[in-house]
């Protein structure tokens, strides 16, 4: 048995070192160390070697394992390199990569937090409603009456349990004052749902981002002052903007805003893009009367509110024509965002 041991072992060494496959190194693998392998069989005979000379054969036969074992290791990975080198052959690694196609934010998202930044800038802080309101939120307490044409079934989206999807985003003003204590200062940006007829400049859903400034001695010129600066930081200096008085339920005096829409080819015109106003003390009495104090009392405190309209805002910025783009998804035009 001792004499056969170098035989095996130079055989299985021999045919590892001619396999040119994994294959062929694989069926060598087996043939010595498989279950009838060669190797395997002769220490099969091991109980029969006389027991003094067992010690001598177990370390040959050892040996010759790991001597075998490690030569299949050695050719597997040299075979392994040349495999992987024939598979790059032809390919040139310094060739840059194909592009992988970007993603862009819409252009709602890009208008809706540069108006945040600049109104953050001059101190409005973040709040927040639901957009599914209550006729409280969104109507009494905002001084509508109960007859008032924004109130009907035509323009408003009612649920079946009385609450309704909120029309603007007002009612934020109504939940921010009914927790905070003067002064308040804040933006809320959010969704708001009408039963429009849909046209170039209607959807049924729209963007709006409400503002809200009160404290003692808040004037009409602070409202104009504010939302001038705003128009202009958002659309440059040059920007047209006019203030048309109007009515509000919840603000007195009030005003819409109408800025300059210029679109190439096309002749310029006026946009509505917010309402605004000095905030009516009929809507501090309804805010004292829900929280039982006299916090926002009209004698201590004045407040001016505006919405506008983000979509709008969207429109002028980039001089789109109609609002409809806004939501089609349409990636020819979403790409000229990106
Ligand atoms: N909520 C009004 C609208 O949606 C806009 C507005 C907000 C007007 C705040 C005045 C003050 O048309």
């Amino acid at each position: 048995m001792k004499e056969q041991i170098p035989a095996i072992q130079s055989d299985a060494l021999a045919r590892i070192a001619a396999a040119e496959d994994s294959r062929v190194l694989d069926e060598a693998r087996v043939a010595v160390l498989g279950k009838k392998g060669s190797l395997t069989v002769l220490a099969a005979g091991m109980k029969d070697v006389p027991k003094e000379d067992k010690a001598e054969v177990g370390q040959l036969l050892n040996a010759a394992r790991v001597a075998i074992t490690e030569a299949l290791e050695a050719k597997q990975q040299a075979l392994q390199e040349v495999a992987d080198r024939k598979a790059l052959e032809g390919i040139d690694l310094t060739l840059p990569a194909r592009p992988l196609p970007v993603g862009g934010l819409h252009p709602l998202t890009l208008i809706r937090d540069e108006a945040i930044g600049i109104l953050r800038r001059m101190g409005f802080a973040l709040a927040d409603g639901p957009e599914i309101e209550d006729e409280f939120h969104c109507f009494d307490a905002l001084n509508t009456p109960a007859d008032h044409p924004a109130r009907n079934e035509k323009d408003t989206f009612y649920c079946d349990s009385g609450k309704l999807l909120r029309t603007h985003t007002s009612s934020v003003q109504i939940r921010t004052m009914g927790k905070a204590q003067p002064p308040v200062r804040i933006i809320a940006p959010g969704s708001a749902y009408r039963r429009d007829e849909i046209d170039a400049t209607h959807l049924s859903v729209f963007n709006q981002l409400e503002g809200l400034y009160v404290a003692a001695d808040v004037s009409l010129p602070d409202l104009k002052g504010t939302l001038e600066y705003f128009f202009h930081e958002l659309f440059g200096p040059q920007t047209e903007v006019r203030f048309r008085p109007h009515f509000f339920p919840f603000t007195e005096p009030s005003f819409e805003i109408d800025v300059k829409l210029t679109v190439k080819g096309q002749q310029p015109r006026w946009i509505e893009v917010a309402g605004c106003g000095m905030v009516d003390p009929a809507v501090f009495d309804s805010i004292n009367a829900g929280r039982k104090d006299e916090s926002f009392h009209p004698d201590k405190v004045t407040g001016f509110a505006f919405g506008m309209g983000l979509d709008r805002l969207a429109m002028i910025r980039w001089g789109i024509k109609d609002i409809r783009l806004l939501i089609e998804n349409d990636i020819r035009f979403l790409k000229q965002f990106a």
